[in-house]
């Protein structure tokens, strides 16, 4: 199926690792001209290369999420660059240790700037060169925890929910300039975070009624879908993509009945 994505110049932050990278080189494929960011220049170029041995270019520049002015000069080099925004994937983001009455503020705060209020400065910062060319979509990767939370994920809940909450906001007041607003809530998947979290990862297995964990290229695959015309009547939505997570009380069951 052909997304119409060909020459769309999308922007992925966070995307030199995980789901971010996994975003970036699916909107490749499909012949978008995707530029991403990241704080640490080795993983930039580390991505970089790992896209060109696959046959994909990928453009990029370090740039911290967080920081205004870092920000405002990654995104004006990208108008220089290229003249058009028409895709921005909020893609950035932490996890957050410990229970969250025992947080320090400063990684309270930390876990905020980077999950939230980034959304905010990097929306704030882009929408208006998405919106001189005419429209395009701006899609804010959230958490199934912004719904449902495990004890002791210290604030990351509260950013995620905080994200869904400003994924309605932006749709509705960038609405008039052809901007679509979404979100997009995974649950378990396979990346660096998860595994800096959970080591061993198979016991989140259990949670999900497809009985696994979500590869980074299947959220790239719904990002995609959603950053193209065809999905132009969703905004404001939170769409999640879990293996129907806590969808029923005993995930595992047709499971252990066929394994015995
Ligand atoms: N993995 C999961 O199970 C899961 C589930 C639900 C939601 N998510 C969400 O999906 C997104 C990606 O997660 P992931 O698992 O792919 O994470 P990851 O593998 O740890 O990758 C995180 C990416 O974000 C970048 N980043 C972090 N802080 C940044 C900052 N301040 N400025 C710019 N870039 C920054 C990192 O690069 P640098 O370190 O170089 O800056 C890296 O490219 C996050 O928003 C996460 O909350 C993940």
């Amino acid at each position: 199926m052909d997304l119409g994505l060909k020459n769309k110049v999308a922007v992925v932050t966070g995307g030199t690792l995980g789901i971010g990278l996994a975003t970036a080189k699916v909107l490749a494929r499909e012949g978008a001209k995707v530029v991403v960011c990241g704080r640490s220049q080795e993983k930039l170029d580390a991505a970089i290369a790992a896209a060109k041995e696959e046959g994909l270019l990928l453009w990029g520049k370090t740039a911290d999420v967080t920081d205004e002015k870092s920000f405002r000069e990654f995104a004006d080099w990208v108008w220089g660059e290229f003249g058009r925004v028409d895709i921005l994937v909020n893609n950035a983001g932490r996890g957050s240790p410990g229970a969250a009455l025992t947080l320090e503020k400063e990684v309270w705060q930390n876990v905020l700037d980077t999950n939230l209020t980034s959304v905010w400065n990097c929306s704030k910062t882009v929408s208006p060169y998405i919106a001189k060319t005419g429209g395009g979509v701006i899609i804010n990767i959230s958490s199934l925890s912004g719904r449902i939370a495990f004890t002791h994920q210290g604030a990351y809940p509260v950013s995620k929910a905080g994200v869904n909450a400003l994924t309605r906001v932006m749709a509705s007041e960038l609405a008039a300039d052809n901007i679509r607003v979404v979100a997009v809530a995974p649950g378990f998947t396979e990346t660096e975070m998860l595994k800096k979290k959970y080591g061993d990862t198979s016991f989140l297995t259990d949670t999900a009624i497809l009985h696994r964990l979500a590869k980074p290229e299947e959220v790239g695959q719904l990002i995609a879908f959603l950053a193209s015309d065809l999905a132009g009547y969703i905004t404001a939505e939170v769409i999640e993509i879990s293996g129907g997570a806590f969808q029923v009380r005993d995930p595992g069951f047709s499971w252990n009945r066929k394994n015995g």
